[in-house]
């Protein structure tokens, strides 16, 4: 994606891609907004997709897909055991990571499934930059404990430190020198982050984490779900590596790493996940159990077709137009929302554009689930679903997230400039009639959710006269 300088001023994200496969959309009347948001227990994971007008609920499986990565749907080889597209998915991914071995599998939970089943024991310890709650579950299925390093510069939803998802090196130093490695299956290090607005940890913090843990005999694993933004912030945040380029930077990532894992659905712009390593011992530990939980090795789960989709969208991700199309469409809405007043998260980080709810919302307390109202007002005044980063996002029995967001997902190459002008100007106009919107509880207490699903009802009828106020603006 490029800048494209205005004549007449300023600056705008440009789409470097034509489009040719469409899909219709539609808004529904605010009055049946209400209704779905009803419906979905103002859950915005619960809401039809054919309710909702723009969907930025995540960028998880639903990219929008190359040419050639259609073209590829054609050559896949489904094979039950041996097939070809397996094969050249494999070479695809020595090629970029430098990983001798590979192993797909359904999604990016069902790696971590895999890794934590194949190496995690009971009252082992993981230390992560930040959890995100599918690693978390995984962990302590397999009964070990995920252990937060972030720096503090990270647990802020201000600031302009360019990379927010940096380890605390000290305390990674401490616990390593204080815990033996047998009681340390992995280390973890998410590039990207999730949960906490999309930042980045920075190539240096990487690489120092990397030498500690292979100095204490410890394994490093690496998420790549989110390394695709990551990478595209190293290029332009980090002066030593600007003129590195795409693929170098990759590599130099991927070395850092024992064995790396990713959602297919985020990196590669497919629908799967994969495990990548070099230790021929790892690879058959893992490779039974996805044998017996995802599928024979040679697709583990996933359809050849994704397969080969997977393999040409990891070549189209070398591409740093490709990769540059979500942040900046991501840094033109926190601009433009900084501009208006509108709390968000700054920088501006991956994925999505992430709202401060808390400070969106500060008439409401945390016990309100004003993350989750603050999606469902959105909803109501714009036809579009963000997802909730906070309460909802974590486990039931994790009852505090850091904070309350609403992130705005930007699916890659899915929706134009337009789209992304229409919500930022219908969040602002929440945003200056934000006293309307009102508290949430759970439907049913003995029925605690999360984990992205909760049932919620409004507290008074907020909901109907925020709708009332909105129409009256003879918008739709
Ligand atoms: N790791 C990270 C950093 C993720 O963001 C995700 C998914 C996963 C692992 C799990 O992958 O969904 O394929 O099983 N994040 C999605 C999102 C759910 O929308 O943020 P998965």
């Amino acid at each position: 994606m490029s800048k494209i300088k205005l004549f007449s001023g300023g600056e705008i994200p440009v789409e470097m891609h034509r489009v040719y496969t469409v899909q219709n959309i539609r808004l529904i009347p605010v009055k049946d907004r209400l209704h779905a948001l009803d419906e979905a227990g103002n859950c915005s994971y619960n809401l039809k997709s054919e309710d909702v007008f723009i969907d930025m609920l995540t960028d998880s499986g639903c990219n929008a897909m190359s040419d050639r990565q259609s073209a590829a749907f054609h050559e896949a080889d489904f094979a039950y055991a041996g097939g070809a597209s397996y094969y050249r998915l494999a070479a695809k991914i020595k090629e970029l990571f430098g990983k001798e071995y590979f192993l797909p599998v359904h999604q990016g939970r069902a790696c971590e499934h895999m890794l934590a089943r194949s190496f995690v024991k009971p009252g082992d310890i993981v230390p992560t930059n930040f959890h995100f709650c599918t690693i978390l579950t995984q962990v302590r299925l397999a009964g070990g404990t995920v252990v937060e390093m972030l720096q503090d510069k990270g647990v802020t939803t201000l600031g302009e430190d360019g990379f927010k998802g940096d380890y605390d090196l000290e305390k990674l130093k401490k616990l390593l020198d204080e815990t033996p490695a047998e009681k340390i299956p992995f280390l973890r290090i998410e590039a990207g982050t999730n949960l906490i607005g999309g930042q980045p940890i920075s190539m240096d913090n990487i690489n120092a984490v990397s030498k500690l843990a292979r100095a204490h005999g410890v394994r490093v694993l690496l998420d790549m779900s989110l390394a695709m933004d990551n990478i595209h912030f190293i290029r332009v945040r980090d002066e030593k590596r600007k003129n590195m380029t795409v693929r170098e930077i990759t590599r130099e990532l991927a070395d850092a790493a024992d064995i790396i894992y990713f959602s297919g659905r985020k990196l590669g712009f497919a629908r799967g996940g994969g495990i990548c390593m070099n230790s021929r011992s790892d690879f058959l530990k893992v490779r039974g159990n996805v044998t017996t939980y995802e599928g024979f090795p040679t697709f583990g789960g996933v359809s050849s077709a994704e397969l080969e989709i997977m393999r040409v969208g990891l070549d189209d991700t070398m591409d740093p137009d490709v990769i540059s199309q979500g942040p900046d469409f991501i840094e033109y809405m926190v601009d433009e929302f900084k501009k208006r007043g509108v709390p968000v998260v700054t920088p501006a980080g991956g994925l999505g554009c992430h709202l401060d709810a808390d400070r969106f919302c500060a008439h409401l307390g945390r016990e309100d689930f004003r993350g989750a109202a603050l999606a469902a007002a959105i909803y109501i005044v714009s036809g579009a679903r963000g997802m909730e980063r906070g309460l909802s996002s974590e486990l039931p029995e994790d009852s505090i997230a850091p904070f309350e967001l609403v992130r705005l997902a930007v699916p890659r190459r899915v929706y134009t400039l337009s789209h992304i002008m229409y919500v930022i100007d219908r969040v602002t106009w929440l945003y200056q009639h934000r006293e309307l919107i009102g508290a949430l509880r759970w439907e049913d207490e003995s029925i605690p959710e999360h984990s992205f699903i909760d049932f919620l009802r409004p507290v008074g009828d907020w909901q109907e006269k925020l709708a009332e106020e909105y129409m009256k603006t003879g918008l739709e």
